[in-house]
């Protein structure tokens, strides 16, 4: 991975996109994305507050320098030379580092057209580049979209925390979905499949 690296590219008239790697220039780009989102005060965990450049410079700093040792993944969506959509793999920890954590968002004007799911697909093919061997990721019972998305996508439900967040002034449940990249993850071993040296 290389920081600007372009997975894919639609020059179609009505959808021009790039899906990429961030790069440090995205910065500012990032800060408006993240920012509108947290004013729309949607299903993601940002609710309203502002986030300030500093916090965002070393937010960027940080995935960059994560990528870089091979940890991370953080994918932009752009269109017409602004960011529209964001998606990350964050590593566990300890027994877990084999398993990814994952965000993500499409600006509420992109929304619709099928760009989250692509995203969610680059997302899996360049988590298992890196070694990871399940992906998860949480979501508002209540964002139908999200839950479309992801199981579109190939992830699958496996859980649900009543309750556990709390959304324009009612607490709502939080589902949670995985997404196996290997077939012997949580089966017996497949030796084919599964690396002798994992990467994670
Ligand atoms: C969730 C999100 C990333 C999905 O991205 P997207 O680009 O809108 O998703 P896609 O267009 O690829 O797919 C959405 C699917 O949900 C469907 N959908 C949309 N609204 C729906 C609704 N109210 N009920 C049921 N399905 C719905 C779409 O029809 C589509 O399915 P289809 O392709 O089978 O027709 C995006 O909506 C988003 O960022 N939402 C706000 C933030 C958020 O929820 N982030 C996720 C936090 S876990």
């Amino acid at each position: 991975m290389k920081l600007g690296d372009i997975l894919e590219k639609s020059r179609a008239k009505d959808s021009s996109y790039i899906i990429r790697y961030i790069k440090w220039e995205d910065i500012d780009d990032l800060l408006q994305f993240a920012n509108k989102l947290s004013r729309e005060d949607t299903y993601v965990m940002l609710s309203g507050e502002e986030i300030t450049r500093k916090q965002q410079v070393e937010y960027v700093a940080n995935s960059i320098s994560m990528m870089e040792k091979g940890e991370k993944i953080h994918l932009v969506v752009s269109s017409k030379g602004r960011i529209v959509g964001n998606a990350e793999v964050r590593p566990e920890e300890r027994r877990r580092k084999h398993v990814g954590s994952v965000t993500i968002a499409i600006d509420k004007d992109h929304r619709g057209r099928g760009l989250g799911v692509k995203l969610l697909g680059h997302i899996i093919q360049e988590a298992r580049k890196l070694g990871y061997r399940l992906l998860m990721i949480s979501v508002f019972e209540i964002n139908k979209a999200g839950i479309k998305a992801y199981e579109n996508a190939g992830f699958v439900k496996y859980g649900l925390l009543p309750g556990a967040l709390y959304y324009r002034g009612e607490y709502v449940n939080e589902v949670y979905y995985y997404c196996r990249l290997y077939e012997s993850i949580g089966h017996v071993s497949n030796k084919e499949e599964s690396p002798k040296k994992p990467k994670r």
